[in-house]
């Protein structure tokens, strides 16, 4: 976060024709793939914090057929047939292109010589009989994605494994063998079923089985080439990791806030209690020593009614629901993020309804 972080800062402050420009660029493009490195290897243990929105899996299949071209080469042709009248699905976006890519990546590296990667979407109903053959699919409705390459495909003797963690046929350097392991992870986490045939020669089809849900659509996510909102309102800022902390403030302050910043509970109690005027949000992050964010919340609460909070951890879910009542769906950011995405957030919370607001408007 830190590495992103300032690299996103100095971007910010560089002429568009400025030479360093490519060199920040770069640097941030690595943390980015540091970041994905960790959100694999915790997703694949299972730890990652998801993000569930009920969407139509063909805007994510088209978000990201935007991306392949690049990561598949020239010589792959890409195929992408959307189902028509798709049910919803409730999956965490994210993690399912990371489930594409990484099918996507190996497909590749199944074509050396070009070849065709087919990405489709469809309903499918399974009934019990079916789901009896193939006894992996329970019977119910469900979306699926299926991923077609017309690649080597894969030996018999493989195929017990390819799921494994650290499982590779290929090269020292080339393979970590995580690639599968993190998407049956992802399926899994997302209440899913992974179903994998290949024909030596001929190619290889996985098909991912998700739930049909018949709740509505979320609204859709911001596109990330919006600039960062700003705001004026005054912070608090509470955060134990310094370097995290400076960087975030310097952010927020370019960004048009107020920022009075803590390094730990008793210090954002101390800020609290000498600041004079309002306190319109306080970012606070959920562990830290001595007392944790829900905790700091409480003791505020009372002379701040208010003061809204937005909880940032590094933990995942099940962690930061021990350190006490915090609503991890709405007034809450996973670590690592962008700077950007932390301005969204703090305009998402700031704007939010909240009925007691009104009732108490006039007070701090
Ligand atoms: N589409 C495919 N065609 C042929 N073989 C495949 C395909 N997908 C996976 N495999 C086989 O399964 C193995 C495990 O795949 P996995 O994605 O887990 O690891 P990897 O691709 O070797 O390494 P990583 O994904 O970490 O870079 C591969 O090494 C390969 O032998
Ligand atoms: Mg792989």
């Amino acid at each position: 976060m830190v590495i992103s972080a300032y690299a996103e800062l100095m971007l910010e402050s560089l002429a568009v024709e400025h030479p360093l420009r490519r060199n920040v660029t770069e640097i941030m493009t690595a943390a980015g793939r540091a970041t994905d490195l960790t959100r694999q290897l915790l997703a694949f243990g299972r730890k990652q914090m998801q993000l569930l929105r009920v969407l139509d899996l063909n805007t994510v299949i088209t978000e990201i057929s935007r991306m392949l071209p690049r990561l598949i080469g020239e010589d792959i042709q890409l195929v992408i047939v959307p189902g028509g009248d798709l049910g919803r699905v409730k999956v965490d976006p994210v993690q399912i292109e990371q489930v594409v890519m990484n099918l996507a990546a190996n497909a590749r590296d199944a074509m050396p010589r070009g070849g065709r990667l087919t990405i489709e979407t469809a309903n499918i109903q399974l009934d019990e009989e079916y789901s009896h053959r193939r006894s992996v699919v329970p019977a119910g409705d469900y979306v699926v994605l299926t991923v077609t390459d017309l690649g080597l495909g894969i030996a018999p003797e493989h195929m017990a494994h390819i799921f494994e963690p650290f499982y590779t046929t290929k090269e020292v350097g080339k393979g970590t063998g995580l690639g599968l392991a993190t998407v049956y992870g992802i399926v899994k986490q997302n209440s899913g079923f992974i179903w994998v045939y290949s024909e030596a020669g001929l190619g290889t089809t996985f098909k991912i089985y998700l739930p049909r849900v018949w709740e509505q659509s979320a609204a859709p996510l911001l596109s990330p080439l919006e600039k960062a909102p700003r705001g004026s309102e005054t912070l608090l800022l509470v955060e134990d990791e310094a370097a995290v902390r400076k960087s975030e403030e310097e952010f927020l302050s370019l960004s048009g806030y107020t920022v009075l910043d803590a390094k730990d509970g008793e210090h954002a109690l101390r800020v609290a209690r000498e600041y004079a005027g309002t306190i319109h949000l306080m970012i606070s992050d959920v562990v830290m020593p001595h007392m944790g964010g829900a905790e700091l919340a409480d003791q505020l609460a009372a002379a701040r009614p208010l003061m809204r909070v937005l909880f940032v951890s590094g933990y995942a879910e099940s962690t930061v629901l021990q350190h006490g009542a915090i609503d991890v769906t709405s007034r809450f950011l996973q670590k690592p993020f962008t700077l950007k995405s932390l301005a969204r957030k703090i305009r998402e919370v700031l704007g939010a309804e909240e009925p007691r607001a009104l009732a108490a408007a006039g007070s701090s």
